[in-house]
Formats: C-alpha cells, structure tokens, sequence
C-alpha cells in the first residue's frame, strides 16, 4: 500500500517538473514572439494552457492522498477491532455487574508512549466514588489527556491497573464498554456529512412515539434469542448484529448458571444496548441541535475534519454528539470549549452541568470557570503524580498548586 512518507517526493518532483515546463514554455514561445514566428496572442494562451496539462496529475495526487487517509482509518478501526478480539476471548462474570460504588479505581498506573522515555504518569494510585464529578488540574503536557486514553482504550495500559464499577478494563468488550461511558475528546472526527450524520453516526432516527414499540420488540427477539442460546449447545444466530449485541456483553463466554441467575438482569441490559446502539429519537435530536445552535447545518455538509465550519462549531458538534449519549454510567471530558466566545461558552457549560446532574466522572480543563462548573472535587497532577486533592475549599485554604495556579489564572484574566 502507499505510504504517507512517499507522497513528499512526487509531490515535490511535480511541483519542479510545472515550473520548469511554464518556464521552458515561456522562454521557448518569447524567442518565437521575437522572431515573429508567433502571434503575442497565441504566446499568451499556450501560457495559459500549460497548467492544465497537469490537471490529471494532480487529480492522481489527490486520489493517492484520500488512501492514504483511508488507511490511516482503516488502521485505526482495525487496531480498536483487535483489541475487543482480545477481550472477547476472555471469561468473565462480572462483566454484567456494575453494582460497585467505586467508580473507577485506578492502582499504581505508570505510563510511557516510548520505552526508551521517562514516564508521563508515576504510580497513580486514585478512586472516584459513584455520584462524584473530578476536575483534573495540571499543566500542559503533564498527561492528563494520556490518562483519559487508558481510561477509554486508546493507550494500552502496561504498568498499573485500571477498575470500572469493579471490573478490571481489560475485561470489557470495547464496544460494550464504551455503551457505559461518555466521551467528550479533546479532538475528535468530523465527516463530511451534515450535522445529523456527524451526531447520530450511523443510529436510524425515530419518532418518540414509536419507541416504546420498537423497544418491546427487541425484548421479545433478545428474550426468544436469549432461550435459544440457552436450549441449544452451539447456537447459530441468525442476524449478525444480534450475535454482535450477546458478544458486546460477553453473553457467549457466560456460564449458562449464571444467565438464568441474572436473566431479567441481561436481557434488560441486552435491550438498552441495542436500542440505544442503533436508534435515537427525532425529538432528542432535533433538541440537542438546536440546544447547541446547529440547526443550519441540516442537510449541509461540514466538511472533511470539519473544513467548513468555524472552530467553535467543531466543539459544538463535539458537545451534540455527547449530549445525543443517554445510557452512560461515567464521563471523560477533555477540555471542552477552547474556541467559543465567552457568551457562547457560558451556554454550553450550562447545557453541559444540566446534563451531567446526578453522573460521575472526570472533567479535564485550563479554564477554572469550565472546571468550577462542572466538577465536585479537584485531583491535581505535577510531574506525572497526584499530589493534591480535595474540593474547591480544602485546596484554596492551603498553600497548594492548585491554589497557586487558580491565582494565576484569576491574575492572567483581570483586565484593569
Ligand atoms: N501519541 C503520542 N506519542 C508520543 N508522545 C505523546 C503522544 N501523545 C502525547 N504525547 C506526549 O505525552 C505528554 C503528555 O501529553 P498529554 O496530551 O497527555 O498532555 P496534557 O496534560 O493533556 O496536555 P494539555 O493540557 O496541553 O492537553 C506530552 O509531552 C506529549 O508530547
Ligand atoms: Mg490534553
């Protein structure tokens, strides 16, 4: 396949080969001027010609450039796809039970992208209670977006141990993980699709009406499915995405005692995932697009990575298709909110702290007034350590960084 590191080369070469024939074309049809072997007119438009015969070229670069962005992606779905390969070959029981009050316990997690480097993160050793909002405080590069890839699968955890609810990370399916958590990145992907596509991503619009229908049917095929499973020794199911569904559970690696235990349990759980993975309703998102002032972006399309929309609006649509997310038990959000105008900026947080009312989960920010907002406690970084925490209050009364740079920051914005 091509590679990223060839294209500079042709590129370059053709750029050299344009010049240098607008220049021989040049010199070449000025001597026949001169000579009055041709008309000035004729020079000109031979001039102008000569771009085009390069047309076609270019027209190939581009084709080799859109591969080349399709096999970064594709190498993209193919890695998370290996990794919930992985997971899927593991047994394990607890994957169906999030009744734990600790959220997220993170044990003696050390990280480095490079073996050869220090490490970012040192020994992390943290729990965030069920019901809780942390603000992570650090300064930049210090590794706070790190910890929320090992936290939602991106980096592969490789010292350290990371529990949800319970349950060690890697014992999740990807996919059936990431139906319990809500991610807000820091970037994230835009097509060049309208606003509908960009938030919905693939899930079939419904009318509210039609809910209660739809979610009554998929219990009775999960529960006729489920008793197959259960009857038969080897079950062969006939849609794909329903087996998709038991695998995204971890249905297929269940002892069969257990199914029965905890079967009101799965089947509910089993209906929630595939509605919510498949279908939303037209109402919720009418509401989140127009909540997050989009609604001139239907049927428009935004742009390869959002060429066509200003920043703000790239965070907008970020925010919709967080919004858009109902059955999540834990947030990440990763700073939010860099490019809007302070109006705006108070809207969205707004939107944001009514949303997350009653949820866990961590919020990472520069911005003291986003953190302030949606954040209970505060979990300060420094040299990839933990080295304060505590709310608001109890950090502002003591001689602590995060007190040092909340000043900072209160100083840096003053305008006198
Ligand atoms: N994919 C990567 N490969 C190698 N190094 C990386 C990678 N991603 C980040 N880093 C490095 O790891 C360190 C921590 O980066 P990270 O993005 O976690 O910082 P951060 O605390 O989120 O910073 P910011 O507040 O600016 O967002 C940085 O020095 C960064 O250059
Ligand atoms: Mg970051």
């Amino acid at each position: 396949m091509l590679h990223a590191y060839y294209l500079p080369l042709p590129n370059a070469l053709i750029s050299i080969l344009k010049m240098v024939t607008l220049i021989a074309t040049i010199i070449y049809t000025v001597s026949l001027v001169i000579n009055n072997q041709l008309s000035y007119g004729t020079m000109i438009a031979i001039i102008a010609y000569v771009p085009l015969i390069f047309s076609p070229l270019d027209n190939f670069m581009a084709f080799i450039l859109n591969i080349r962005g399709a096999e970064i992606g594709i190498s993209r779905v193919l890695n998370i796809y290996d990794k919930g390969e992985k997971v899927l070959q593991q047994r394990n029981d607890n994957i169906i039970k999030l009744s734990n009050n600790i959220a997220l316990l993170v044990k003696d997690l050390s990280f480095r992208y490079d073996e050869k480097s220090d490490s970012i993160l040192k020994n992390l050793s943290f729990n965030i209670k069920s019901g809780k909002k942390v603000g992570f405080v650090g300064l930049s590069g210090e590794g706070k977006s790190s910890l929320l890839k090992l936290l939602y699968k991106e980096n592969e955890i490789k010292e350290g141990h990371i529990e949800f609810y319970g349950t060690d990370i890697n014992d999740f399916a990807y996919s059936n993980y990431f139906h319990y958590i809500n991610v807000f990145p820091q970037e994230s992907e835009i097509f060049n699709q309208d606003v509908v596509f960009n938030i919905a991503l693939g899930k079939k619009s419904i009318l509210a009406c039609k809910k209660d229908k739809i979610i009554f049917e998929i219990r009775n095929m999960f529960d006729k499915q489920l008793n197959n499973f259960l009857k038969y020794q080897n079950y062969h199911f006939q849609l794909d995405e329903i087996r998709e569904t038991f695998e995204m559970m971890g249905i297929l690696h269940l002892e069969k005692e257990i199914i029965r235990r905890d079967y009101e349990y799965i089947l509910n759980e089993l209906t929630s995932i595939h509605f919510h993975k498949t279908y939303v309703t037209k109402e919720k998102l009418d509401n989140v697009i127009k909540k997050t002032k989009l609604e001139k972006f239907y049927g428009r399309p935004l742009g390869e990575g959002g060429a066509f929309i200003s920043g703000g609006e790239k965070q907008r649509v970020i925010l919709a298709r967080f919004l858009l997310n109902e059955h999540y038990r834990f947030f990440i959000i990763d700073e939010p909110f860099t490019s809007l105008d302070i109006i705006s900026e108070k809207e969205m947080i707004n939107l944001l702290k009514e949303d997350l009312k009653d949820k866990t989960g961590i919020v990472i920010s520069h911005k003291f007034n986003v953190l302030h907002a949606l954040s209970d406690e505060y979990f300060v970084l420094k040299d990839g350590m933990l080295i304060e925490t505590g709310t608001h209050k109890e950090l502002y009364k003591k001689d602590s960084f995060y007190r040092e740079l909340l000043k900072t920051y209160i100083e840096e914005n003053r305008i006198d």
